[in-house]
């Protein structure tokens, strides 16, 4: 299993927001959620829209692309049922914001 590595810094992530980030290449979507940090895929499943750019509003972000919905918490889709986004384990350390990939 891959290493928790830090990716983020909690002020730069104030609750109610998205970021994008990269790990190993790799780019991940961090929310914060009314404190509670969650990261998912960048990637939407419908064309690959980037989720992190997203509006985020309670647990549930808005891909920019054509506005399908996912429940960042989850990864369920409320608009199809057959799409889901991968998401990945989130530990806060003091200020630091560290993600399994
Ligand atoms: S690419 Fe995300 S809704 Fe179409």
């Amino acid at each position: 299993m891959a290493d928790f590595v830090r990716v983020a810094s909690l002020s730069d992530l104030p609750a109610g927001s998205a970021k994008t980030v990269e790990v190993g290449g790799t780019a991940i979507a961090l929310f914060n959620v009314g404190g509670q940090v969650h990261a998912t895929t960048n990637t939407c499943p419908h064309r690959g829209g980037p989720l992190g750019e997203g509006v985020l509003g309670g647990d549930v972000v808005v891909c920019p692309w054509h506005a399908f919905e996912f429940e960042v918490t989850s990864g369920r889709c409320l608009n199809n049922p057959n799409l889901q986004i991968p998401c990945f384990p989130v530990k806060v350390e003091g200020q630091d914001i560290l993600v399994q990939v």
